[in-house]
This record gives C-alpha cells, structure tokens and sequence, in this order.
C-alpha cells in the first residue's frame, strides 16, 4: 500500500491542562473549524472530568473523542481507577496506551501498558500505542532495542485481526514539550523501521495499512515536513493542540500529504 491510502490520523492531547470553560471554549471552536473535516481523522484527548461533555459536544461531527489513559480492569475496587469500558460508554471511541508521562510519572511498565492495550481492545476501542526512547537511549544506540522490547510486550499476545483498529505513536521522549522536534528523516527512519518490523510480524498488508503517528514537538510550523515523509502517518500534538488555530493547520498540513 502506497502512502497517501492510509488515512491520516492526527491526536490533540491535552494532558493536564486548560479549565471546564477553557476545555468548553476550546471543543466549541474544534467543532466550528473541524467538525466536518474529512482528510485526515481527528481525535481530541481531554481530561477525564471533560470527557462526557466534550464527546456530547462533538457528537455526529468529524472530531473523535478518547481518554489519555484506561485502568487495567474493567471494574471493582480500584479507587480513582477510569476503566476503558466506562470511557467508551460516555461515548468516547480511542485511548492513549503507554504515553511516555505514564511511563515516567505513573510508573507504567510495559507489562501494565500491554494490559491496558487489551483492556482498550476488549472495550471495542482505538488504542494509540505510544513508544519512544529516551535522550540517553538514543545516545548509547538503544533506540530500535528500546522500541522493539516495547511493541513486543505491548503486542505479541495479540493476531492481526485483533490489532486492525491499532494506531502507533512514534514519540521519542526527548522531543516531547522540548522543542526539540525530531527532524523528518529520524523520524521517517524510525517510522520506517517500526512498519517493517510490524509487517514481519503480522504479515505485509498489516505492515502496510497501519498507521504511525510522530508526536514530539509538533507545530503548525513544522508539521508540514514531518507529514511529508512516507511513513508519516499523522501527529499526535500536545502543547500545540491546545489553540485551536495552530492545531487546525497541523491537520490541514496532515491531509495534504
Ligand atoms: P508535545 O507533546 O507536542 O507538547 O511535545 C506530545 C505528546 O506528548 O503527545
């Protein structure tokens, strides 16, 4: 599958930011400039406590909804857990799996992050898988070990037809909130990288229809080049998401490629 046939799909995560106006404010303004958009797919990440009213807010519009993370279990005594069927019920459709500040401040290692990816798939949602290696990884020449022990874990349980919904999120932890952009040919070369070992374990047609997303520092300025790598597949925007303008022009330049 030649690139240009896989839809792009470009997140907006918000993480710990903006207040219930704000975040109304904010989703009022998405539906307005990309409520109707069809080139590439868009999914908005807001907090927990915006979920239900922003994914009523963008109900029958282009603009998805999804959570930054789920629980591992599906329900119990698991206090101030949000599982990934309840997200779903309130009408979200997608959901970050092992965001690189869960893994850092949440202690998230890959084996709950490969739970959490089951616990998504199980409640009939679009996992986002998110992998990255570190500054100090890359330096010592880790960064396709790194990255390889991470889909591994994340994957191996699972076949193909199970994954079909699956979205990766290349996200190289030292181009997140730094600046610090990837240039397009690392992450193209990581991209690359990544569907080739995904097609050799999955088969080539997986390989070849699924999407990578880069997130690290990714602006309305730089999107354009990242986007114009074959193996680019979409963004997924913190900092940037949260104006409206700047993310539109991030998906303009995702559905130009
Ligand atoms: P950033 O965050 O765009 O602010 O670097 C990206 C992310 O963490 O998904």
């Amino acid at each position: 599958m030649k690139p240009g046939t896989r839809t792009p799909i470009v997140g907006g995560n918000w993480k710990m930011n903006l207040l219930f106006d704000e975040a109304q404010r904010l989703s009022s303004e998405l539906r307005g400039r990309l409520g109707s958009h069809r080139g590439a797919q868009v999914v908005i990440f807001p907090p927990y406590p915006y979920l239900a009213p922003v994914a009523a807010k963008m109900r029958d519009s282009a603009v998805a909804v999804g959570a930054q993370d789920v629980h591992t279990h599906v329900k119990g005594a698991y206090t101030s857990g949000v599982s990934a069927k309840m997200v779903r019920s309130i009408g979200c459709t997608h959901a970050l799996i092992g965001h690189s500040e869960r893994r850092a401040h949440f202690r998230d290692g890959d084996p709950v992050v490969a739970d959490k990816l089951k616990a998504a798939l199980d409640a009939d949602l679009v996992p986002v898988l998110c992998v990255g290696e570190s500054l100090a990884e890359r330096q010592s020449g880790q960064t396709f070990d790194v990255l390889e022990r991470q889909l591994r874990s994340a994957l191996s349980a699972h076949d193909a037809s199970v994954l079909s919904r699956l979205v990766l999120a290349y996200e190289p932890v030292w181009a997140i909130g730094t600046g610090q952009t990837a240039t397009p040919q690392q992450a193209q070369d990581v991209h690359a990288w990544v569907r080739g070992k995904v097609a050799g374990h999955f088969g080539a047609a997986f390989g070849a229809s699924l999407r990578i997303q880069y997130g690290g520092s990714v602006t309305a300025d730089n999107a354009a080049t990242l986007m114009s790598q074959d193996d680019v597949d979409g963004a997924l925007v913190g900092g940037a998401s949260l104006d409206c303008g700047g993310f539109a022009r991030i998906v303009m330049a995702s559905s130009a490629r």
